[in-house]
C-alpha cells in the first residue's frame, strides 16, 4: 500500500502490510500477525510527524481507535473537593483538533493554545507536543498503553511519562509501547496563557477577565495559518528540527557575536535558540531545492512541494544542519520521527 496519503509530507513510500485497528483487539492480532510472520511493525497515527526514510518491509498499524468521554467521576487520586477540574479522556485514533473542538465547545481550559496542531491523540505524548506558550504535559493527567512484549494494558501516570521538551518516555523507547488512550485534567475556570508574542496584545487589557478559551483558540489559530503552511496544500511535517539547548556558556559566547540571537532562558539554567532564526540568519528562509525546501513564512518548517522521497528530503535536511552548523557551532537534530 502507498503511505503517501497517511503521512503529510507525501512522501511516495509502500508499505508491504497495512491494517486498520479501531479496538485494542485490533492491535493484538495485528501484533500476533507480525510476530509470527517476523515483520516489523509501526505505528502511525495522522502521519504529521513521520519521515518514511524508505519502503517499509512490515506492518503499519493505522491507529483508529475513536472516542471522547467527560470523566464523570474524577480518577481517585484526584485533588477531591476541587470541582473546577474536568477529565477528558480521548482514544488514541482521534484526531487532536476533536479533542481541542469537544474542549472549546464544553467552555474547557487547557488546549486554547494548542488548537489546530495536526495529529492524533496517540501520538501527542510522544514528542509532548507543545505550542504558544503551552505543552502538552501541562495538561496532561495519564494514559493508558498496551506493551507489545505481552499485550497488557498499562497505565502511566504524568511522571512514568518522563516528559520534557520535544520529548518523553515514548520517544525513547520505541516500539515497546502503543499508547491507546489519553487522560487531560482540564478547568471550568482559567487563565489566560497569554506570553507568547502576539497574543496579549490581540485583546483589550480591560476585558482579559472576560476571555473565553475559544477566544484564546481563535487568535492561535490566526497566528499559526499565518506561519505554518497547511500540509493538504504543501506538505509538511511542521517543526523539522528541534529548537537546540545549549549551556549559558555557549548561549553567552553567541550572543556576544550576534546580539540579536533568539533565545529563552529554561529552569535548569540553560537557553533554548530559536532554531528558526538560526536557519534564517543562514540565508536559507525560502530556499527550494529539487522539491525540497524551507517554508518562506517559517524558516522551522521544511516543505516538500515536489512529493519528494524520504531520503530526498533528508539529505536537504543535513544540508540545512550543516550549514547551520558551520556558521553556529549548534547541530540541530530532526523533531520527526523517522522509519523505518
Ligand atoms: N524566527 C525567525 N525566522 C523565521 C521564523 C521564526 O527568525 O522564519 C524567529 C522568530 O523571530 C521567533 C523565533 O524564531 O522569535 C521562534 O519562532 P516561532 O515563535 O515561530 O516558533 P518556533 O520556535 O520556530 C515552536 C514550535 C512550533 C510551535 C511554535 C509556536 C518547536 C520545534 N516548534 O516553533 O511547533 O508551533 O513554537 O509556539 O518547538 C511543531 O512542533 O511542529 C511546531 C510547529
Amino acid at each position: 500500500i502507498d503511505l503517501q496519503p497517511f503521512c503529510t509530507l507525501a512522501i511516495p513510500a509502500k508499505a508491504r502490510f497495512f491494517c486498520v485497528a479501531t479496538c485494542v483487539d485490533d492491535i493484538r492480532q495485528a501484533l500476533d500477525f507480525a510476530r509470527t510472520q517476523e515483520l516489523p511493525f509501526m505505528v502511525l497515527g495522522g502521519g504529521s510527524n513521520v519521515v518514511m526514510k524508505s519502503d517499509f518491509s512490515g506492518l503499519v498499524i493505522h491507529m483508529a481507535l475513536r472516542g471522547i468521554d467527560l470523566q464523570a467521576n474524577l480518577p481517585p487520586d484526584a485533588d477531591a473537593g476541587i470541582n473546577d477540574k474536568v477529565y477528558i479522556a480521548a482514544a488514541a485514533g482521534e484526531p487532536w483538533q476533536a479533542l481541542v473542538d469537544f474542549s472549546l465547545a464544553h467552555g474547557l481550559w487547557g488546549l486554547e493554545n494548542l488548537n489546530l496542531i495536526p495529529g492524533t491523540v496517540g501520538a501527542a505524548p510522544i514528542q509532548n507536543i507543545g505550542a504558544y506558550g503551552v505543552e502538552l504535559d501541562q495538561v496532561f493527567y495519564d494514559l493508558q498503553a498496551l506493551r507489545v512484549s505481552d499485550g497488557e494494558l498499562v497505565v502511566f501516570s504524568k511522571s512514568a511519562c518522563e516528559f520534557s521538551y520535544r520529548d518523553s518516555f515514548f520517544k525513547r523507547t520505541k516500539g515497546e509501547y502503543i499508547i491507546v488512550s489519553v487522560r487531560l485534567c482540564l478547568s471550568h475556570k482559567g487563565v489566560a496563557k497569554l506570553a507568547y508574542p502576539g497574543l496579549a496584545d490581540h485583546f483589550d487589557p480591560v476585558s482579559l477577565g472576560a476571555l473565553v478559551p475559544s477566544a484564546v483558540a481563535e487568535r492561535v489559530a490566526e497566528l499559526r495559518r499565518a506561519k505554518l503552511p497547511d500540509p493538504t496544500v504543501i506538505p509538511n511535517a511542521g517543526s523539522f528540527f528541534h529548537n537546540p539547548i545549549v549551556d549559558s556558556e555557549q548561549a553567552e559566547h553567541l550572543r556576544s557575536l550576534h546580539p540579536d540571537i533568539v533565545s529563552y532562558a529554561q529552569a535548569d539554567g540553560r537557553y533554548k535558540l530559536a532554531a528558526a532564526w538560526l536557519i534564517d540568519r543562514a540565508g536559507l528562509k525560502g530556499e527550494l531545492s529539487d522539491g525540497v525546501g524551507v517554508h518562506a513564512h517559517q524558516a522551522l518548517v521544511l516543505i516538500n512541494p515536489g512529493r519528494r522521497e524520504g531520503i530526498n528530503v533528508l539529505n536537504f535536511a543535513r544540508r540545512i544542519a550543516d550549514r547551520v552548523e558551520a556558521l553556529f557551532g549548534v547541530r540541530l537534530i530532526i523533531e520527526p520521527q523517522i522509519y523505518p
